[in-house]
């Protein structure tokens, strides 16, 4: 009898070695997310939580499809010199991702105390439009999803649902996600759509119309804001 060619595979016992964990700080309902360290740097672990109405199968599916979506999305950002943060290490079985923690306070707080200025807003259009220039939607753009640092740069976070995309109406879906989500929640603070688009279209102005990506051209920032002028006009005369 031959040996076999290949030891049949194995996840080491001690994967996600170098995690140290310290709270949990959300406990979401398909995420339970804490902070600690990762070799002594400042991380956060994410664990997908299964979701006990779904068979089990189905949902281990799910689970890993959208995972493994953040973690190519969010690695191929992040190599592109992209606002997101760097991926460290990963466990698909136990869906688990152990990640960069940006030092900084979700933008939905830093407007609720108005911790804010013109640049903060206009810096939240820029990355937004840094992705779109890498032909990737985030999917999920609320308030809970940009961090702003002490330096008042904004980082986004929670590529889920994120996507390559070389459709417009994509990004202006994208942009209005925000924009609703300012409507609703950040009535008070004045001009915030106008100040992120500002910061969205001064990006094209400062670099020029966007490079080729892997799968074509991506729109122009000109174009997507007039993309969504349009999804607004429909949403007003016809609901949605
Ligand atoms: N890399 C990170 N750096 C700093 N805070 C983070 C990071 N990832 C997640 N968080 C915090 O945890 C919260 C939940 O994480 P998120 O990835 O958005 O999970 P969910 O899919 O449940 O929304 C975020 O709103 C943010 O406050
Ligand atoms: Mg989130």
């Amino acid at each position: 009898m031959h040996a076999p060619l290949f030891e049949p595979y194995t996840t080491p016992v001690n994967s996600m070695r170098g995690w140290n964990g310290g709270e949990i700080i959300h406990l979401g309902a398909e995420a339970e997310v804490s902070t600690g360290k990762w070799y002594g740097r400042d991380a956060i672990q994410k664990i997908r939580k299964p979701r006990g109405w779904r068979h089990p199968d189905l949902d281990k599916q799910l689970t890993n499809r959208r995972m493994t979506n953040e973690i190519k999305l969010t690695i191929w950002l992040s190599n592109n010199d992209a606002p997101v943060p760097a991926i460290w290490d990963v466990d698909l079985d136990e869906g688990k991702i152990i990640m960069e923690q940006i030092d900084g306070k979700p933008l939905i707080q830093i407007l609720n105390e108005k911790q804010h200025d013109d640049i903060t807003l206009k810096n939240v259009g820029k990355s937004i439009r840094i992705l779109h220039r890498n032909a990737i939607n985030h999917g999920d753009l609320s308030t809970n999803n940009i961090i702003i640092t002490p330096q008042n740069n904004a980082y986004l976070i929670d590529l889920g649902l994120a996507s390559r995309d070389y459709e417009l109406e994509g990004y202006g879906v994208d942009l209005h996600v925000l924009h609703e989500i300012f409507r609703a929640s950040h009535p008070s603070v004045e001009n915030a759509m106008e100040l992120v688009l500002e910061g969205y279209v001064s990006l094209d102005n400062e670099l020029g119309d966007p490079e080729k990506a892997p799968g074509g051209y991506p729109p122009k920032a000109q174009d997507v804001v007039k993309r969504l002028e349009q999804i607004m006009t429909r949403v007003r005369y016809h609901g949605g």
